[in-house]
């Protein structure tokens, strides 16, 4: 098992915590929360977890000691609604949850996001853990507090930062995983290397095949490299002021509008950021910031790994529309356009100010 340990200072407590990563270590959280004097619980999972997973984790802290409360809510993003909220803080006032109670998040982005919404509002802040289940949680959405539930008029639009005490990343959980869940995950994983460690984009290069087949020992590794290095932004810019924590956006930017513009569920997040890495690393090298052949690279890397480079066929993605919905992404300043661009593996600049048309040329260009 490795222990990654997200350091964070506070006004007058620490607040730092770990990141627990290795196989089959979910069935130790019982003790993980005894030892932190935790008497009480409410798991909050989802429908499809809940059998797979959340009951091993129930089982484990009901033998440390700990009294529980199990939840679960419809499996998917319609979960992350003010409705499904609301009836989980009708739950905890009906149970007389209190701040000594312990929310566990069991599940994946969605699930994570919900629950530690609502643990940052209940009662003014609850205790929080997350047990990530799906590869995007592991590497991202379990790290770094952000936690939100969305509007008709956008996605994340109320939320809140707010830390977990820890994360448990168990490789074992990814194995139930579907398919396309787990090959999504996946470009945030080729992201990291991208943004951050271009040693680390090698090694995805080398072990493309076997972690596209998760191969254990590989994905721990891959999980654990990822998890780290979100944890190392996250500690240099914990609520997104310094404008460090912006690299981690590398992709979306195009990545949203294709998600958007494919019409809700039809690509998956990780999907959508691969397609968005790709046209990234084109407008680069149009705007001469990076050679061409690193384009190729990625492009062969997302592939090798199952993922989609180029806009999936019979789908409109007329430029003009991708472009009017970047114009209104919430990262957009006033309006113009700026990028998360790569200048070579391993390293990515903000760039403002890019001229719509050369974006145009490179959501056209192959
Ligand atoms: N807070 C953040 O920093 C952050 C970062 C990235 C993404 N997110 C959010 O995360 C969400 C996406 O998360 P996700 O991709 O994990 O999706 P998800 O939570 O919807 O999980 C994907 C699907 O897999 C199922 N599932 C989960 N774990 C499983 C397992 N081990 N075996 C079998 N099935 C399993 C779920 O029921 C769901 O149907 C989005 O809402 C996104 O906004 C948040
Ligand atoms: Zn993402």
């Amino acid at each position: 098992m490795a222990t990654i340990r997200v350091s964070l200072a506070g006004e007058d407590t620490d607040r730092s915590y770990d990141v627990a990563c290795g196989r089959g270590i979910l069935a130790g959280i019982g003790q993980r929360l005894a030892a932190c004097g935790a008497a009480r619980a409410v798991i909050i999972t989802d429908e499809a977890v809940a059998d797979l997973h959340a009951r091993r984790a129930a089982d484990s802290l009901a033998a440390a000691g700990i009294a529980l409360e199990l939840l679960t809510v419809p499996s998917g993003e319609p979960s992350k609604s003010v409705a499904v909220a609301a009836g989980l803080w009708d739950d905890f006032a009906r149970l007389a949850v209190d701040r000594a109670t312990h929310v566990v998040a069991v599940g994946g982005g969605v699930v994570g996001d919900l629950a530690g919404f609502v643990a940052a509002t209940f009662a003014r802040g609850l205790p929080l853990w997350h047990v990530a289940t799906t590869l995007v949680a592991q590497v991202d959405s379990a790290i770094g507090g952000k936690t939100g539930i969305n509007l008709a008029g956008g996605k994340n639009l109320v939320g809140a930062f707010w830390q977990p005490r820890g994360v448990i990343a168990d490789i074992e959980t990814l194995e139930t995983l579907p398919e396309r869940e787990f090959v999504s995950g996946l470009a945030e994983v080729v992201k990291y290397g991208m943004i951050l460690d271009a040693a680390f984009f090698e090694w995805l290069e080398e072990h493309a095949a076997a972690l596209a087949a998760r191969q254990g020992d590989l994905l721990a590794a891959a999980v654990e490299r990822s998890a780290a290095l979100k944890a190392h932004v996250v500690e240099r810019d914990e609520r997104e002021i310094t404008g460090l924590r912006a690299v981690l956006n590398y992709g979306h930017t195009f990545g949203h509008a294709y998600e958007t513009a494919a019409g809700y569920g039809v690509l998956l997040h990780g999907e959508a950021v691969a397609i968005g890495m790709a046209r990234a690393a084109r407008l680069a090298a149009i705007l001469d910031r990076l050679p061409e052949e690193v384009v190729g690279r990625q492009d062969r890397l997302l592939g090798r790994m199952g993922l989609p480079s180029e806009a999936p066929q019979g789908l409109a993605f007329a430029p003009d529309n991708l472009l009017a919905i970047m114009a209104r992404d919430k990262k957009t300043v006033g309006g113009r356009l700026r990028f998360v661009l790569p200048s070579r593996i391993g390293q990515v600049e903000l760039v403002p100010d890019v001229d719509p048309a050369l974006v145009t040329q490179a959501l056209l260009g192959s």
